[in-house]
């Protein structure tokens, strides 16, 4: 099997020119929307023309199927309302190169996927969660977006190409090719990055209803203020979890839905999404605690009616030593000196995949550690050299 690298950046690229957002190379690709679902439909054809039997299930993952039990590869490429180029896109072309390649070559047996919404516009790793049996498809119909459209309806825009659901029993593993997002590897100079762990996170929305009233009118002392009650939440919450996290630890309130968003006029509901991650499940879930619980006292001083949205969540995931194990040897053939094992602080497809086959992920770096946002790049250089590594582990992991 060889891979060939003009091909595959060529590919890239072509992704790319879907939801092209004017901005450096970023993308405006969201789960469903016009330019993910024509993304999709070309990279249909793309697997079709590789020799793949093309196939996409209920929830708008796309599959491209060898024949017989296979190696699966894959992301996904959906992107987050303001991408970059590669989150995603990377293993998904990475995958049909290397199963182009393969089909080329006569074997061996790969196949590719690009699961839906990994960005979460609905849920977390929405399609991948629903395959790996983490999130029922009935839950996840109810689950709504920011602007309160249903998975459902969204997915009946992909419902004319749909069959049934992947027989994961088909595939031996599954390895997901991914840029790092964050900054050790371009610091370190590294090219490769063999990831051993995938961290866990919780998401859910919590609102705050208080009372909409008159901004000139109404004296301070009989205001109650859904942005103040969000606001105190938010500057308190560092304090509050300070006792429980580790210098790895992450916490994010990344959307705001105010309403009614207006300068005259005292907000009286105010929506946000409160997420958390780490490596450690008790540790998730003492974060859980306080949070429910500085939220309760917060809403409960300034008079606020409190509720909490669907609780979303993964659990932290390690990967498969024997996978991983090809990874490593392959970096140190590609890229000797040059690699380094890592956990994922991002979250990831694999995460789902592993309730039904062994799993691995090797990283390449992400310039200045930017992603999701349009500066997110990487060298060309070194979008070649994980390609290559990742040819090279699924040469020794199907020997
Ligand atoms: C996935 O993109 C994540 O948010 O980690
Ligand atoms: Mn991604
Ligand atoms: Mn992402």
């Amino acid at each position: 099997m060889k891979v060939d690298s003009a091909r595959f950046l060529a590919d890239l690229h072509g992704l790319r020119q879907f939801g092209a957002s004017g901005v450096g190379k970023g993308v405006v690709r969201p789960a469903f929307s016009e330019p993910d679902v024509a993304a999709r439909r070309w990279l249909m054809d793309r697997m079709q023309a590789a020799g793949l039997s093309v196939h996409v299930d209920p929830v708008g993952s796309v599959w491209g199927l060898a024949e017989g039990p296979s190696l699966l590869l894959g992301s996904h490429s959906d992107s987050q309302p303001e991408g970059g180029w590669l989150d995603g896109a990377l293993g998904v072309i990475a995958a049909l190169e290397i199963a182009r390649a393969a089909q080329e070559a006569g074997g061996p047996a790969v196949s590719v996927v690009s699961f839906q919404d990994e960005e979460g516009r609905f849920g977390v790793t929405t399609g991948s969660a629903i395959w790996g049996g983490v999130l029922p498809l009935e839950t996840a119909d109810a689950l709504t977006d920011r602007d309160g459209v249903r998975f459902a309806d969204a997915r009946a825009a992909m419902a004319d190409m749909a069959g049934e659901f992947v027989d994961p029993g088909r595939f031996t593993g599954f390895i997901e090719m991914h840029i790092e997002q964050g900054p050790w590897l371009d610091q370190a100079g590294e090219t490769i990055g063999v990831v051993t762990d995938i961290v866990g996170i919780r998401d859910m929305r919590i609102t705050l209803e208080g009372e909409q009233n008159h901004a000139g009118t109404t004296p301070m002392h009989l205001r109650r203020d859904a942005v103040q009650g969000m606001v105190e939440f938010a500057t308190r919450l560092n304090a509050a979890l300070a006792g429980v996290v580790t210098p790895e630890t992450v916490w994010t309130i990344g959307h705001v839905n105010v309403h009614p968003n207006a300068s005259s006029i005292v907000p009286g509901k105010v929506t946000f999404s409160m997420q958390w991650r780490d490596a450690e499940t008790a540790r998730l879930q003492e974060m859980e605690d306080i949070i429910r619980s500085l939220a309760e006292e917060v809403a409960g001083a300034r008079g606020l009616d409190l509720s909490f949205g669907p609780m979303l969540g993964l659990e932290p995931v390690a990967m498969d030593d024997r996978l991983r194990g090809a990874l490593a040897e392959s970096a140190e053939r590609q890229a000797a000196g040059r690699w380094r094992e890592m956990p994922s602080g991002a979250l990831h497809d694999a995460t789902n995949v592993a309730r039904h086959m062994p799993v691995a992920m090797l990283f390449v770096p992400s310039i200045n550690g930017i992603s999701h946002a349009f500066a997110e790049d990487t060298a060309e250089a070194d979008l070649v050299t994980g390609l290559e590594v990742l040819a090279g582990a699924v040469a020794r992991l199907t020997n």
